[in-house]
Order: C-alpha cells, then structure tokens, then sequence
C-alpha cells in the first residue's frame, strides 16, 4: 500500500480509512504513543501502539529517529493537542537508530551551535525542518515572480577568468599541480600550462554576463551559487552563497529600486501565505531565545508582524549624502560609541552603521542611493555634474532590520569612454573584459540591476539569527566539513 505524507493525513484525509505512514520517530511516550514526522510538515502524526499485541523486541527498536512505517486506521484523537491519530494495526521497523549513539537528544535542547556539526541530522529537528522548507518556497517564489514579470533565467558560469566586483576575494581553480608548478621565466605560475590556458576563478557574482544577456533578452535574472574568499567569520557572511540577479535593459535606477522593493515584497509575502504552520513555529523559537536576551537588545516586533510590517511599508529612499548627514549627528557617533566614527563624506558604511539607519533611526527597511565613486564597483554609472572630488555613482545597497545589507546594486555605467577611463583608473585590463566592453560598443543603452544575498532574505524571513542556519551545509573560513 502506498503511503500517505503526514501533512496529508492532518489536513485532509477522513477519519476511519486505513493508512500507511512512514517516517523518523521523534519520540516514543509511554511504550504507547509514537510522535512521527516525515518531513512533510513541523508537525508529527500520533500513532498509538497496542503494546500488549506488539513483540517486546519490535517496542524496543521504536527509538528516536528510526525509520518505521506504520499501518493503521486514522481515527480522531481522545488526547489534546492533536486532531487525528493512528491507531496502530502493524508497524515495521525499516531503519533502527541507536538511542544510546543519536547525537542528538532532543531532551537536552541542543544549541544551534552544536547541531552545526550535525548538520546532516539536524535537519530531522523542528527548527531545521521549518528554516529548510521555508527555504525552498521562497526560492520557488523568486522563479515565480521573474518567470510571471516575463524575465528569463539565465545560467550564468560559475568558474570565470573575471573579478566582477573587483575586490579580489576570489577562489582560484586551477588544474596545475601545487608540488610541481610550471613557472614562467620570470617564476610566475605559467596559467598557460593550466586546463583554461589562463587564470581562473569561482564567480564572485554573475552580473558581468548577465548584463550581456540583458542587452539582447531585455529583462534576465540569475539565481545560483557565489563564492567569495573574503576571510569575514561574521554571522552574515558565507564563503559560498546563493544570490539572485536580475538585470533589466532601459531601467534607470528609480524603476531598478521599485523592481527591488516589489520582488522583495512579492517573495516575503509568498512565504507569509504559503508557510504559515513552519513560520507560527519560528517565531516562537525567537521569542524564546530572545527571552535570554537584556530587554534592550530583544526585537520590538515578533516575527511574523515584523514581516507584515515590511509587506505593507514603503522602503524608505535616502542618499548617501543624507545618510550621512544623519550619522554625523547621532548620538552614537557623538558619543563615540560607533567602532568606526563617521568624520565626514566619503566614509564607507559599516555594519554598525546600517543597523543605525534601519533599527534606531528610520525603523524600516531602507534603500541608501547615490554613493561615492570610490567605495563602489567599477562599473555603476556616474552621476552627471557631480563635483569633483565628491563624484557619486548611481549605486544602491538596500538595508535590512536585524539583517543590515540584504541587496546591493546600482544602473551600469553604459558609456564606453567612461567605463573604459574608470577601469584603467582602477587598474583592470580592457583585454580580460573586451567582451564585457563590447556590450558598450554594440547597442549599449540605460540598464541596471541588483544583487540579492538569498541566505540574507532566508534569514530575515525565518527569523534565525546566523547565516549557517539557513543553508544546508555552510562554507566558512577554516570549514567545509559534508
Ligand atoms: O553587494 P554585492 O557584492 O553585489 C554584487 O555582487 C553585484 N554584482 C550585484 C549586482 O548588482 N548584480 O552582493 C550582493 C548581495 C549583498 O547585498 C548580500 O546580500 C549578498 O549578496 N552577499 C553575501 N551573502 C552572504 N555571504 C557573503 N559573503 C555575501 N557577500 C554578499
Ligand atoms: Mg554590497
């Protein structure tokens, strides 16, 4: 007989039909009452044992997370907390789990630092099975919306011989041998004896070759893995991230932001609709861990009003010069409590000072615009009459409560003398992206995209605090065990 999810069971199924459920035992009461989960939902089904009936060996391999199946007749429950049970005619044991060597003892309250270690089994508890199912409805929601907007999807390559953002934090691939290297004359490895013929990369962004797309499909986004080697152990950075970026042709920055805001609402609001049982359960997870909490530091929305808030507000646009102005004058910068103190324009933003604009001053999520040339990528379109010394670029960061940056973009620069002048300014070789120019030469036009950070969004939706816990098996410096 084949069986039926346990989602399915609670939801719809009528009572006094037999079943089949399989599932991981979460935990065996009494010698009597199986709580069993299946992944389906957070929720278990109740299958009650006639443990009189069933042989002393089979009720001693119900352990935590064996795998069993259960054959039985749904009947509504006499006990509280659940509507429908099993009552239990057959139950086979198919996997067995050793209570004594479980690493995780449910009982004990684990800490999410120690199922990080875990990671392949943490998945079997509460708080993993939500964050993950939470997780593939919001990345079925971002295809939803480009794919109904009439954007397509674009794979873009994931090993490159391009820095895209210029920043340098760039994994190497290669093919040559470490103890043997070739070398050129001058003892430089020879990337020409390498399998490429050439220096190459992991991707740090696919935005160079999506741009390429956009100029000839009009509207493109990507949705796939980055990788930066930048050495941040902080609890927003990942050495291996999803990011989503769409880039669209004749946008100016104004229609980029309102495309950003719109898609960051539609996929939060997907989830609020589509996720209602595992995000009920997260938020109570936040409560409680923020019950550990100074007052001070607790959030002063729980979760869910928290994502409704950002669902029906407006993101609030502020220059970088406003920004500024603002941060100059807080109270925390004059009372020199920022780790880096904001002397004057020019000044890159820090964390602190992100959180400072969204959580202390605007409280909502903001969009900071037109930032200095120098503390932004290459390729973001200058500002016409702008003054020298004091150039902005037509760049946009969006800032998260709780999350800080959750999307950075900007419109392209599309002007090939401009483009050309800031690249040899900043020391990039026309030759290695001649190819990314030639978008300049042929039908260059007004185009702009973003970058969203999807861990960063799984973070503010679910409510999690780390970013290794929205990602199945985290990369950070010094650790890529799985
Ligand atoms: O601001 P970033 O570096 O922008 C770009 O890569 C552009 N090429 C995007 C574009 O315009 N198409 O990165 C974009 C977003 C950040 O706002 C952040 O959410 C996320 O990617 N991000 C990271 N997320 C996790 N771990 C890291 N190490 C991240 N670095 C960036
Ligand atoms: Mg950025």
């Amino acid at each position: 007989m084949k069986h039926t999810r346990i989602i399915d069971l609670l939801n719809n199924t009528k009572t006094l039909q037999e079943v089949t459920v399989k599932g991981w035992v979460r935990t065996f009461r009494n010698n009597q009452f199986i709580a069993l989960n299946d992944g389906s939902t957070i929720h278990n089904i109740q299958c009650v044992v006639d443990f009189e009936n069933t042989p002393e060996e089979t009720l001693k391999r119900i352990t935590t997370s064996a795998a069993i199946c259960v054959k039985g007749t749904l009947v509504e429950s006499q006990g509280a907390g659940q509507k429908v049970e099993v009552q239990v005619s057959k139950i086979e044991i198919l996997g067995d789990s050793d209570a004594e060597k479980y690493p995780i003892q449910l009982r004990n309250r684990p800490s999410l630092e120690f199922l990080r270690e875990q990671a392949h089994l943490r998945v079997r508890t509460n708080v993993f099975g939500a964050v993950m199912r939470v997780r593939s409805v919001l990345s079925f929601a971002v295809h939803k919306y480009f794919q109904e907007k009439g954007f397509y999807y674009v794979n873009t390559p994931i090993i490159t011989g391009s820095d895209a953002e210029g920043a340098g934090e760039m994994f190497q691939v290669s093919a040559l041998p470490f103890d043997n290297t070739p070398r050129t004359e001058d003892g430089k490895v020879d990337y020409k004896e390498d399998f490429f013929g050439k220096q190459t990369n992991l991707t740090v962004s696919g935005q160079l070759e999506a741009e390429t797309y956009a100029m000839a499909l009009g509207q493109v986004y990507t949705f796939g893995p980055t990788f930066r080697a930048e050495n941040s152990n902080t609890s927003r950075h990942l050495a291996e991230f999803w990011m989503i970026e769409p880039e669209v042709a004749f946008n100016d920055l104004a229609a980029n932001m309102d495309l950003a805001e719109d898609f960051i609402q539609y996929v939060i609001r997907y989830a609020v609709e589509n996720c209602a049982d595992d995000l009920k359960f997260l938020e109570g997870r936040l409560l409680e861990e923020e019950k550990q909490k100074p007052q001070a530091e607790r959030s002063e929305m729980a979760l869910l009003e928290k994502l409704n808030f950002v669902l029906e507000n407006n993101f609030k646009r502020v220059s970088y010069t406003e920004a500024i102005d603002i941060l100059k004058n807080s109270k925390p910068n004059k009372n020199k409590k920022f780790q880096y103190l904001i002397e004057e324009w020019g000044a890159d933003l820090q964390s602190e000072h992100e959180r400072f604009l969204v959580e202390k001053h605007f409280k909502c999520p903001v969009i900071l615009f037109d930032y200095p040339a120098k503390i932004k990528a290459f390729y973001m379109r200058l500002n016409d009459g702008t003054e020298p010394g004091r150039e902005t670029v037509r760049a946009m960061d969006i800032l998260f409560p709780g999350i800080g940056e959750i999307v950075g973009g900007s419109q392209r620069e599309e002007r090939l003398d401009v483009l050309i002048e800031k690249m040899h300014a900043l020391g990039i070789e026309e030759e290695e992206l001649w190819w990314y120019l030639d978008t300049r030469r042929f039908g260059t036009a007004v185009h702009s995209g973003f970058g969203l950070g999807f861990e960063r969004l799984v973070l503010f939706v679910t409510g999690m605090t780390n970013i290794r816990d929205v990602i199945p098996f985290p990369r950070t410096p010094q650790n890529a065990e799985f």
